[in-house]
């Protein structure tokens, strides 16, 4: 992806659960993982300020939780899953202030729901002010009300396209804990076309994830990339120094880049 763009850009980073936490555990977070994350994010925007918008997954934070929810549709369960998702998001703000970043916590279930089938976002305005004091919104997959259902759950990944879409970003990181989508091979695929997404087969996740893991991600992101013509590139967000190579715009950043032509 060529690195001429304006400095009012917004660039929207996804941070995966199965960086920031122990997936096959339940709440087991990876402090060192956030710390590091906090410094390098820290280190691109002094370097090179410009509007970030972050999301980040729930790993054992919200998987497990939200499966015994699915299982029993008990409210309690699914305030349980909040409370989990919400108790990383305090850590990773907190982590991002300690580096010197004014971050804020954004959580969907207070400004989205679910009427009619149809997800209605209600928190751009609150970005767009954030983004204009150069704070950092930090959001999380979580719960959200649905009018029929009570709850549903809304990924960190339909997250990343809709911040995408409405604030038309320049730049789109999905990192995760492998170096891209992988083919049979096991080798990173290094480049995907919407068009070529409805013939792959990829699968989920190694662990519990209610969301559709690897699948789903690539499906969004393919979406994401044909409709609203945003590509977007899926790294490795556990190994040094990606993060700030997708923060700083570095070309030489591995991954499978998510487009809409060849
Ligand atoms: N073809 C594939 N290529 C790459 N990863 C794949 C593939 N198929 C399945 N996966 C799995 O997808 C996982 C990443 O997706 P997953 O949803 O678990 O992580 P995440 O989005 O970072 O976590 P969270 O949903 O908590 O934010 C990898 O750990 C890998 O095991
Ligand atoms: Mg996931």
């Amino acid at each position: 992806m060529k690195e001429h763009r304006r400095a009012e850009e917004v660039y929207v980073l996804k941070i995966g659960g199965s960086v920031l936490t122990e997936k096959g555990t339940v709440r087991r977070v990876r402090k060192e993982a956030i710390k590091r994350i906090s410094e390098e994010i820290a280190l691109a925007l002094s370097t090179a300020p410009k509007k970030l918008i972050l999301v980040h997954g729930a790993g054992s934070y919200g998987h497990p939780q939200a499966k015994v929810y699915l299982e029993s549709r008990e409210v309690k369960d699914a305030l349980i899953t909040h409370e989990a998702v919400k108790e990383l998001n305090g850590m990773v703000v907190s982590s991002l202030m300690e580096f010197g970043l004014n971050a804020m916590p954004i959580h969907p279930l207070s400004g989205v729901e679910s009427k009619g089938g149809e997800i209605k976002y209600k928190i751009k305005e609150q970005i767009e002010m954030a983004l204009k004091m150069g704070i950092v919104p930090v959001l999380h997959g979580d719960v959200i009300l649905d009018e029929k259902e009570g709850f549903r759950i809304l990924s960190g990944d339909q997250l990343v396209v809709y911040v995408s879409r409405e604030f038309k970003a320049g730049r789109v990181g999905v990192g995760t804990d492998v170096d891209g989508v992988l083919n049979d091979e096991g080798e990173v695929i290094r480049r995907i076309t919407s068009a070529e997404v409805e013939e792959m087969s990829i699968e989920g996740s190694v662990h519990v994830d209610v969301t559709g893991g690897m699948k789903e991600k690539v499906f969004l992101l393919a979406k994401l990339a044909s409709e609203s013509n945003v590509p977007s590139i899926l790294f490795n967000a556990s190994k040094e120094s990606n993060i700030l190579k997708f923060l700083t715009g570095d070309e030489n950043l591995f991954g499978t880049v998510i487009g809409y032509k060849k």
